[in-house]
């Protein structure tokens, strides 16, 4: 995998995804055992966010500190630098990636990652195109299902929220397609309903998968039957047209305690946060609430991922 740009789900495998998960693993074993970590020493990452991220940002930087690397933060080139009038996106990534070992970006552009990576000469992880792609947070949610379920084979999930505009949830569903015995549930506002690029990519794949739209009944019927429950926020800007519509999704999308009492033992609930109204406080306490542990798998599924395009083993 060494000098791969990590741009969009489709493009990895099976056999590919597992090599990313096993790298993780190994991560995580060695620092489990106090095992040196500092793989990456001398190596230098660029942070080329042209869009505000706390999460993404900062968990990449740990990530790369934490293997001894180091990291120049690159934050909104656009207001320092002459790309805007002049020289463009390109010629910030010759510059960037004539200085430095691999570029993790993000960026407003849905296909940026791929214009990037047509042109730089070290490897590019998309750190988040626009509403398109963000692989390496699916990666993540991927490998918390992976360790949260004993195997990603089989299991059954359900979407809740707004699937039209999270590239989260497309990248996590374009992996979980490449598995087998896969079960999907979408349930969202009609306004907000999946994308029918994902849909095909499931019908292609033979994935099957159902949909329910603005409907409580039926939410409490895949919440009671999914292993895993995957949240997106849905902003109130989605609805400025239709105030009335956001305040009929604010009561149905949302776990409360009735859901969690419906939920089986063994449900996980997944979320890439920010999140909002559709998980309040009280269900941060339920064992079956990862969002927050997804953070530390986050980190060890970055450190493997890291280590693999810049070609150093883990094991
Ligand atoms: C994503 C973000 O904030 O960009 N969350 C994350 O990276 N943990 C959510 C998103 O892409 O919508």
């Amino acid at each position: 995998m060494k000098h791969t740009h990590i741009i969009e789900a489709q493009q990895f495998n099976k056999r590919a995804l597992q090599e990313i998960l096993s790298a993780a693993d190994h991560i995580r074993e060695r620092a489990e055992r106090n095992l040196p970590l500092d793989l990456l020493k001398g190596k230098l990452l660029g942070n080329l966010f042209y869009v505000r991220s706390m999460r993404t940002n900062l968990s990449f930087d740990c990530a790369m500190k934490r293997l001894g690397g180091q990291v120049t933060p690159i934050d909104f080139p656009e207001e320092f630098s002459s790309e805007l009038s002049g020289g463009g996106f390109e010629d910030t990534i010759r510059v960037v990636s004539s200085l430095v070992d691999l570029i993790v970006l993000r960026h407003y552009q849905s296909g940026s990652a791929k214009r990037a990576a047509d042109i730089s000469s070290v490897p590019v992880i998309n750190g988040g195109d626009g509403p398109a792609q963000h692989p390496t947070q699916a990666l993540i949610d991927l490998y918390c299902i992976e360790k949260l379920k004993g195997g990603i084979d089989g299991v059954s999930i359900a979407f809740i929220g707004d699937l039209l505009n999270s590239r989260t949830v497309r990248s996590l569903v374009y992996f979980l397609a490449k598995y087998s015995g896969i079960k999907v549930s979408f349930a969202s506002p009609r306004a907000l309903r999946i994308g029918e690029d994902t849909q095909g990519y499931l019908r292609e794949n033979g994935i099957p998968y159902g949909e329910s739209v603005d409907n409580a009944e039926e939410l409490q019927d895949i919440v009671s039957g999914a292993d895993i429950l995957y949240l997106t926020q849905i902003p109130a800007a989605r609805f400025t047209a239709h105030p009335e519509d956001y305040a009929r999704s604010r009561e149905i999308f949302r776990i409360d305690r009735e859901l969690l009492k419906i939920m089986k033992k063994d449900t996980y609930i997944m979320h890439p946060l920010p999140r909002d109204y559709e998980l309040p406080g009280e269900v941060d306490g339920d064992p079956r609430a990862v969002y927050f542990d997804l953070i530390r798998y986050g980190q060890f599924l970055r450190m493997g991922l890291l280590c693999l395009v810049l070609g150093v083993s883990a094991d």
